[in-house]
């Protein structure tokens, strides 16, 4: 029998955990509880605060629904699925591939098709924008026909999930390239939004004094066969929060703004954003053992 001190307690935890068959899950909650030991340790966690963090955990997991994850929010407020993402990158995105971002709690299966050229919002009174570029390999070959699911909110900053209308299926679409890789659509230009402030990672951001806010993006999920998913999105440099979003998922070369000087514009005069996706081969780099499909998460998500 011991007598567990402040500094006896991991190792015992850890002892007592060495019997768990599964390595990578023996490795996981190993690490987990030093971490976890060391933070409290550090911060001297009184038992009020621990009974706090029971219960901010517990409202957490009561707020998420079918249509609600939360905890997800967090991870995403504390930089957890950013971390993860980019880890996921190192170890499976070629050098020259297309950086990725958030998938985010909106993106929906089954939007309608769009056609080249065509419209992503169904009516608008907004002006249009036009996105168009390439969709290519990291050797710069054209990657013909493949698929790209676009959605984003409309002009006054609201997806059509939080019409809370499931019938309700909005400024998003699946557009399928041409032999070339080229892709063109219209659209309206996003506006920043609020991540969901209504539950208890919102009221912890508002303790926090951050915004809340993301800044206007383009989500996008570009797959052909033989090639990794690219889950990103671009971001307006133009919006004041594209440097300090909430969820930490803008990337430097994925800031885009619309221009009207474009001289391959396939719409001339129109202001446009050209960009041109590089597709990482499937299995180029790394075990893929740090993430998960991002795209699996979607039905938890939306
Ligand atoms: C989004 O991009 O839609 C999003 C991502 C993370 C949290 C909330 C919203
Ligand atoms: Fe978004």
């Amino acid at each position: 029998m011991q007598d567990l001190d402040i500094d006896q307690i991991t190792d015992a935890v850890i002892a007592q955990m060495a019997t768990t068959p599964d390595p990578r899950l023996r490795e996981i909650m190993e690490a987990a509880v030093r971490h976890l030991h060391a933070f409290a340790r550090e911060v001297r966690l009184t038992p009020d605060e621990w009974l706090k963090g029971i219960a901010f955990l517990t409202a957490v997991g009561q707020m998420c629904s079918p249509v609600r994850q939360e905890f997800i929010l967090l991870s995403d407020v504390l930089g957890l699925s950013r971390l993860v993402n980019v880890m996921h990158d190192a170890e499976g995105r070629e050098a020259a591939g297309t950086e990725t971002s958030l998938l985010g709690p909106f993106f929906r299966e089954a939007a309608p098709r769009i056609a080249l050229g065509e419209a992503l919002p169904k009516r608008t009174d907004a002006p249009e924008i036009l996105l168009y570029g390439q969709v290519r390999d990291a050797q710069g070959r054209p990657v013909p026909h493949a698929t790209i699911d676009v959605w984003q909110t409309d002009a006054d900053g609201l997806y059509d999930l939080q019409a809370h209308d499931p019938s309700v299926m909005d400024n998003r679409g699946q557009l399928q390239c041409d032999e070339e890789g080229r892709y063109y659509f219209r659209t309206v230009k996003p506006l920043g939004y609020s991540i969901p402030m209504d539950g208890p990672v919102g009221e912890l951001v508002r303790q926090q004094k951050r915004h809340g806010f993301r800044p206007a993006h383009i989500h996008l999920l570009i797959t052909a066969p033989g090639y990794r998913d690219l889950v990103t999105a671009l971001y307006f440099a133009d919006d004041p929060h594209v440097d300090s979003d909430t969820v930490f998922g803008v990337s430097r070369s994925l800031i885009v703004q619309e221009r009207t000087d474009l001289p391959d514009s396939p719409i001339p005069g129109m202001p446009a954003v050209r960009y041109d996706f590089t597709l990482s081969r499937q299995g180029a780099g790394g075990s893929g053992r740090v993430g998960a499909d991002p795209t699996r998460l979607a039905s938890a998500t939306s």
